[in-house]
């Protein structure tokens, strides 16, 4: 028990600590990494036009920039609730929108386009009627297709949504004209049908309790757009992004094993690619870890309290608490509980999601715990806690000395069932943006816009970490068994 106390502190200083060296204040910019010119990755780091502009003015206002990726559907929550300064991401201004956030001043018309294949029978907006239409999940291509044309696909980034058009899944687009320009200059075999469905202005987005910022980033983009660095700073990125394909000019080698090998240069060699399985599988093993110790920890505790009062009718309360707590678990999906956590619990305090994770995924796990260890416990022979008490112990110490050792040889089995649930169940994790291994293997996928080796890489790694943990379960259970 000591022990546990110990590593978890520890894990609190660890996770808490390390950020805030620097006296300059924080300027925390969210975005949606993968919509080009405007915001892309380019090795490791976020770059485009939204990063360079917002880089510059919080320059100018003495901030130090942090930049932090998320799905689109969630930057102007993050904004609303406080979780962040500024998003910048393409964002179009719209009445609904300008209800929950201020904008800035505009600094860039856009439109909507299509996108279909080459050879696609789609020839204007009018054929879009009866295909099916993919869009980014909560842009304003989703709310025009939805409410003008049809039930759109939804995919959660563009990237994703080109690579189901390329692979024949869907019939055609609807993205911003510069990313879909982007998109179809990368790989061949797409169009652009030549009218434009919407035209809108993009503007960065504040929280309406931050006037100060609003103003004072106001002041300098204007003065970015007289002096003509807002253009330079646009053009520049529009025509890097003009001169890249796919492959970078190579000539394919069609072959299967040159397929195999240049896919597999491109999504893992390529920008260091590897290092976001790494970083994923990293976050996923600490999540797990410490989820695992709190859920033990809540497991036990709950499973005490619970067949005490079976056997013995005290603690009626507690009993309650507990059962309510396991009610309210079980019943609900890991998912939603972690969203609530994140985003009410833990709404308006800047807090590492991995100990967000954590906490969820341990709250969550004890509760699974709980029940197999009060399964174990009544599973022992009541004249076993008879002959406790008989022998002069208390009930405590019968409970702690005879029944829990007992108990706990019998479930090991269940309990490492629930470890190996819990480890993939982490993978939900990319649900609040974290990156951990399966989010890993999808910042990969809307990069290289493939899906087999990204996916297969994550299924693999997934594989292995189960295989030794289930191995080290064994080697326990083997162990417990000796002792005996
Ligand atoms: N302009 C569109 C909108 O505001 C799409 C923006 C998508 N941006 C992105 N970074 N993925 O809804």
């Amino acid at each position: 028990m000591k022990y546990l106390h110990l590593l978890l502190l520890a894990l609190v200083i660890l996770l808490s600590g390390g950020c805030d060296e620097q006296k300059k204040p924080h300027l925390l910019m969210v975005t949606n990494a993968s919509f080009p010119p405007y915001e892309y990755v380019e090795k490791q780091d976020i770059v485009g036009i939204d990063p360079e502009i917002v880089r510059t003015v919080a320059d100018r206002l003495g901030y130090i920039l942090e930049i932090q990726d998320m799905n689109f559907d969630s930057v102007i929550a993050a904004v609303q609730t406080g979780k962040a300064h500024i998003a910048a991401s393409g964002i179009t201004v719209t009445e609904e929108r300008k209800k929950q956030v201020n904008f800035t001043i505009p600094y860039v018309v856009a439109e909507q386009l299509v996108i279909v294949r080459q050879d696609s029978k789609v020839q204007n907006c009018s054929d879009l009627k009866n295909v099916s239409i993919g869009v980014q999940h909560g842009t304003t291509g989703d709310t025009f297709v939805t409410r003008n044309i049809r039930e759109p696909e939804r995919f959660s980034n563009a990237p994703l949504a080109v690579a189901a058009l390329s692979a024949g899944k869907i019939e055609a687009v609807v993205i911003d004209a510069e990313p879909a320009r982007v998109f179809v200059r990368q790989r061949q075999k797409l169009r652009l049908l030549p009218e434009a469905l919407t035209y809108e202005e993009y503007a960065f987005a504040i929280s309406k309790n931050n006037k100060d910022l609003l103003k004072k980033f106001n002041a300098e983009l204007l003065k970015m757009k007289e002096s003509g660095e807002l253009d330079r700073i646009i053009n520049h990125y529009k025509t890097q992004n003009n001169n890249e394909t796919e492959n970078g000019g190579e000539h394919p080698d069609d072959s299967f094993l040159g397929v195999v090998k240049s896919s597999f240069t491109l999504n893992f060699i390529k920008d260091s690619r590897y290092v976001y399985l790494l970083q994923g599988l990293l976050n996923t093993l600490q999540i797990t870890f410490f989820s695992l110790l709190i859920g033990i920890v809540i497991g036990f505790a709950v499973a005490v309290v619970r067949s005490t009062a079976d056997q013995t009718g005290r603690l009626k309360f507690l009993n309650w608490v507990c059962k309510f707590y396991l009610t309210i678990i079980r019943g609900t999906p890991v998912v939603v509980q972690l969203l609530i956590i994140y985003f009410v619990v833990f709404g308006a305090v800047d807090i590492d999601k991995v100990l967000v994770a954590i906490i969820a995924f341990g709250i969550n796990s004890g509760a699974y715990v709980a029940e197999i260890i009060r399964g174990g416990i009544m599973s022992i022979d009541k004249g076993q806690m008879e002959a406790g008490r008989s022998l002069g112990l208390s009930y405590i110490q019968s409970m702690r000395l005879i029944i829990i050792p007992q108990a706990f040889k019998n479930v090991l089995p269940a309990l490492g069932n629930e470890f190996i649930v819990l480890l993939k169940e982490t993978s939900v994790s990319g649900y609040i943006a974290l990156h951990d291994l399966t989010k890993g293997g999808d910042i990969i996928r809307s990069q290289t816009y493939d899906a087999f080796f990204p996916l297969i890489a994550v299924a693999l790694i997934y594989l292995v970490l189960v295989v030794v943990l289930s191995g080290l379960l064994g080697m326990l259970e083997k162990r417990l068994k000796k002792n005996e």
